[in-house]
């Protein structure tokens, strides 16, 4: 699972270096399914059909793409051009040796509205405030509380119909993991357990991401803006670790 954390971690390096107002969400996918085949692995999230729902079509891409609004599982799409003053959440997963890695960030297109960037960074502090959580001895919502603490302190809104999740030779393993709960709850933690771990956090006051019928792609319910940074991590005694790191930090 290192190889593959790495390895997804790598992927968004290097969409982050590369993205620039004027691509398509699809010139984003086709970089990153060559990257992840030319080091020998296979994209997760590429023909992906969810065990709850056996019918739906399944995934098309290598990653999911969600700008502003969208919050998660935006498919890419050669007529979908990222521009000047978005927020483009890209989420990856990666297959090798028989274990996945996942991970999402989300970034700013030049200059944005200035509550949009504190819902970027709040996004993203969320998440680690989360992984502080996740050690031996500590409960699965001790996680889960301090990403839904963290987020409403600034009032914003937690998306809880989509959570995060187990992670290892499947893409989606037990437990789910919320953002948002009640601490000392939950499942025990304890050293080895991999956890995905996602906040979906939006402005205004829609607690849910809806989507169409026969639609991957997931909104908001009030059309606004939505943040998404993810890691896979692992419990350990005193301190998580994070095997999807960012190599340019
Ligand atoms: N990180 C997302 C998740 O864990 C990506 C899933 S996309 C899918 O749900 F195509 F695999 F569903
Ligand atoms: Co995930």
């Amino acid at each position: 699972m290192r190889v593959s954390g790495a390895l997804v971690a790598k992927a968004l390096d290097l969409l982050e270096q590369e993205i620039k107002p004027g691509m398509t969400t699809k010139e984003l996918d086709t970089m990153a399914e060559e990257f992840i085949r030319d080091n020998h692995a296979v994209p997760s999230f590429l023909n992906y059909v969810p065990k709850s729902d056996p019918g739906v079509t399944p995934y098309p891409a290598t990653l999911c793409i969600s700008i502003n609004q969208e919050v998660v599982h935006g498919v890419p799409s050669i007529k979908r051009v990222v521009k000047e003053g978005d927020i483009v959440s890209v989420d990856c997963g990666v297959y090798k040796g028989g274990y996945h890695g996942d991970a999402a960030r989300t970034f700013v297109l030049g200059v944005i509205d200035e509550k949009v960037q504190q819902l970027v960074d709040v996004t993203k502090e969320s998440l680690e405030r989360g992984i502080a959580m996740a050690v031996e001895g500590n409960r699965l919502h001790d996680i889960s509380s301090a990403i839904e603490d963290y987020a409403r302190s600034f009032r914003f809104s937690v998306i809880e119909n989509m959570v995060g999740h187990g992670i290892g030779s499947e893409l989606h393993e037990d437990p789910a993991v919320p953002n948002y709960g009640r601490k000392h709850t939950g499942v025990k933690l304890v050293e080895g357990m991999t956890l995905a771990i996602e906040p979906m956090i939006a402005l205004g006051r829609s607690r849910r991401a809806v989507s169409r019928r026969n639609e991957w792609v997931a909104v908001t319910e009030d059309g606004k803006p939505s943040a998404h940074f993810e890691h896979t991590i692992v419990v350990r005694q005193g301190k998580a670790e994070v095997l999807t790191r960012t190599f340019l930090e």
